[in-house]
């Protein structure tokens, strides 16, 4: 028998909008990810379905009331590709003083993550699961971020697939009409030529933002980031961790 497909999976279907040129035809888009057949488990299907009008929220074409989310003022941060959300959760739990909003267009990762945020009792954090280039471009008001976080995204490694990163002179334009007065960009990857490709971007936008290394270029690993998975799968790999941390001027 075909099983049901509950809102948790046809999440999956709906993590990015369909658009069209102006003759009609279908707009083919570089994404940054690759949706992967990974298995939602029950317990994450159902942390989904049980959970998303407490703790999801999803695309909208107008940006969002944090204020009516959240019921405070509090500076709000967001993370794009929080994997299965355990750093995530973790900062939202050591800053109860901001809000967190993350996206993930992996739903497994999705589940996880509002079962971890449930188990820890945390509130300030609200998950997305779609696009993040759609969300910030339409869902985020102009100045309303406090900051951004990407870490470890996925480092597209071969030469033809660099078009694929997430992070691109357009991208960082997008980040900073969303950033607020002193917001702040804050990038990790293990990947060495990844780590250069942010900071030769970053660089392109030395009028809008400080660079907080003192050597103008990686800063140390920072203690307010919590070990992620990636970060942790790196390690084992022997791979080093870059830092970047900007702030907007
Ligand atoms: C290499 S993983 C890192 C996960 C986590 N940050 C960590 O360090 O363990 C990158 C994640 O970014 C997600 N991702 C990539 N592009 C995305 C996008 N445009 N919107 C939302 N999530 C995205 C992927 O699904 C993947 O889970």
């Amino acid at each position: 028998m075909e099983q049901q497909l509950t809102f948790a999976d046809k999440k999956r279907k709906t993590v990015e909008r369909a658009e069209f040129t102006e003759d009609g035809r279908y707009l083919r888009k570089v994404r940054s990810f690759v949706l992967r057949t990974g298995r939602l488990s029950d317990y994450q299907r159902e942390m989904m379905n049980a959970n998303w009008s407490k703790l999801g929220l999803d695309y909208q074409a107008q940006p969002f009331d944090f204020r009516a989310i959240f019921g405070n003022d509090n500076p709000v941060v967001l993370e794009i590709g929080f994997g299965m959300g355990k750093s995530l959760v973790e900062m939202a739990q050591q800053n109860p003083e901001r809000n967190y909003i993350g996206i993930e267009v992996h739903t497994p990762g999705v589940g996880a993550c509002i079962a971890y945020a449930l188990e820890k009792d945390v509130k300030n954090l609200r998950v997305i699961c779609h696009d993040a280039t759609e969300i910030l471009r339409d869902s985020i008001a102009e100045g309303s971020l406090a900051g951004l976080q990407l870490y470890f995204p996925d480092p597209w490694q071969k030469a033809k697939h660099h078009k694929r990163r997430i992070v691109q002179p357009e991208f960082v334009q997008q980040v900073l009409t969303k950033l607020n007065s002193n917001g702040f960009i804050h990038f990790a990857t293990d990947w060495e030529n990844y780590a250069e490709h942010m900071l030769a971007v970053l660089r392109q936008f030395d009028q809008q933002l400080h660079n907080t290394s003192e050597t103008n270029d990686f800063i140390p690993r920072p203690d307010f980031r919590p070990l992620t998975k990636f970060e942790a799968r790196g390690h084992k790999l022997g791979h080093a961790v870059w830092d970047l941390y900007f702030t907007k001027r």
